[in-house]
């Protein structure tokens, strides 16, 4: 049986910061953002938006009525969780008004989770051909303002519906992955941004994906030429373009090479645009190349590397099916032009804004732009969520 993504959507934050602006601020070259980093603009959540309102809004725009009646498990995948206990995907399903007799969990493991989840799903279709699971990835990053980290900030979701007799990808079934105990990027339960050792945690992201990609390639007794193109996690563009040089050897032909380089151009094209948005980031790359790419066709295999901090990371492929575009949205692009771009003066005040809790546990909002979803105010410290008439 195929098992696969059926369907992808995206959602992101209504408010940008430009790069530029950001490095004017801090006094910094802009080219060490552009270049260095290879980053244009970051997506900026306010208050009003958290991974509940970007899961909702970026599912809301792939399902219909006969998936919310089908769909019997949600799992949201997620480092910036809103709970301790309560999964975020009982929000969601409760939104979406997916039937009861579903099973709702959260997923954890920094950027990788997703990955997990989709294994899961698919794992789950295997023994269940009827079922369909939403898998969502949902994230905001925030380091502190004016943090080597600051500039790798981004927000956002994928919402990705997995069956049997998928529409846009197969899942394959190679997966290998690698767990290594390191202290490269952590968040403790007391932070609301994470600890960080930058260069670190660059050099563990590559070596992980040289060490999982060896093991990966004898395991599964292929190579790169055997892959169109190659979607890496992006915590920023540059890094993942060093993890594609590294793994690109002499074996291939130039004509390899520059269909490889091209392909990944495309995987990048969002994530300039959005920034790090941690589990969605990679599935973010795929969107981007599914969306821009004129080379890709049916039956083409992409790789997939997905790596979370602490850490754990993953390479598995991907099989395009005939029609896959059928399945596909038009000028996302557009949308992400429409966002409100903010001043970095108003950039800082929207990342300092917490919630004016008084004694009861109440607080609400002023009014932001938001999505097809938005938080509108905690009562009793209980967060409610409203359908946004405008969507
Ligand atoms: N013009 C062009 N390029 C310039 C430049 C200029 N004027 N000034 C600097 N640069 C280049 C540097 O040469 C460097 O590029 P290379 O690595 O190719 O040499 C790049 O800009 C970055 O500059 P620095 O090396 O000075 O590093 P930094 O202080 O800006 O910090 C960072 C970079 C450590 C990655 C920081 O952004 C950070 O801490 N980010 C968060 C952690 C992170 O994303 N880690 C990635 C792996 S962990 C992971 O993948 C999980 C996750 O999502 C978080």
């Amino acid at each position: 049986m195929k098992i696969g993504i059926d369907k992808i959507g995206f959602a992101t934050s209504q408010y940008v910061l430009k790069m530029k602006d950001l490095a004017e601020a801090r006094h910094v070259d802009p080219e060490k953002y552009s270049k260095g980093l290879m980053l244009d603009a970051i997506s900026i959540t306010p208050i009003t938006e958290d991974i509940v309102t970007l899961a909702a809004t970026a599912s809301q725009e792939i399902l219909d009525d006969n998936d919310k009646a089908t769909i019997d498990m949600v799992i949201l995948a997620t480092e910036s969780s809103i709970d301790q206990s309560k999964a975020a995907s009982i929000y969601v399903h409760h939104l979406l008004d997916i039937q009861p007799f579903a099973r709702s969990i959260e997923m954890k493991e920094a950027c990788y989770s997703a990955t997990a989840a989709l294994d899961y799903a698919k794992l789950h279709v295997g023994m269940h051909p009827q079922s369909k699971v939403l898998v969502i990835a949902s994230d905001i990053a925030r380091y502190g303002i004016a943090s080597s980290g600051e500039p790798t900030q981004g927000a956002g979701s994928i919402a990705m519906l997995v069956k049997a007799d998928p529409r846009i990808l197969i899942l394959n079934h190679d997966n290998l992955a690698q767990t290594r105990d390191i202290m490269d990027f952590w968040r403790p339960n007391y932070s609301s941004t994470p600890c960080v050792n930058g260069i670190f945690s660059t050099k563990q992201y590559l070596d992980s994906l040289m060490t999982t990609w060896q093991e990966y390639q004898l395991k599964n007794k292929v190579s790169l030429k055997d892959f169109s193109a190659f979607c890496l996690h992006i915590p920023f563009p540059k890094l993942a373009l060093k993890g594609l040089t590294k793994i690109m050897d002499s074996s291939l032909t130039h004509e390899q090479k520059d269909k490889l380089q091209e392909a990944f151009d495309t995987s990048i094209i969002y994530s300039k645009q959005v920034g790090n948005i941690y589990t969605g980031s990679l599935y973010l790359s795929l969107l981007s190349l599914l969306e821009n790419s004129r080379a890709l066709k049916a039956g083409d295999k992409i790789g997939m590397f997905s790596y979370g901090s602490g850490a754990v990371s993953e390479i598995f492929s991907l099989e395009l099916v005939p029609g896959y575009h059928n399945m596909l949205k038009e000028n996302r692009f557009d949308s992400l032009a429409n966002r409100k771009v903010l001043s970095v003066a108003e950039y800082e005040e929207l990342f300092y804004e917490e919630p004016n809790l008084d004694s009861f546990g109440n607080a609400s909002f002023k009014d932001y732009l938001s999505g097809a979803y938005c938080l509108t105010a905690i009562n009793q410290h209980q967060r409610i969520y409203q359908k946004n008439d405008k969507s």
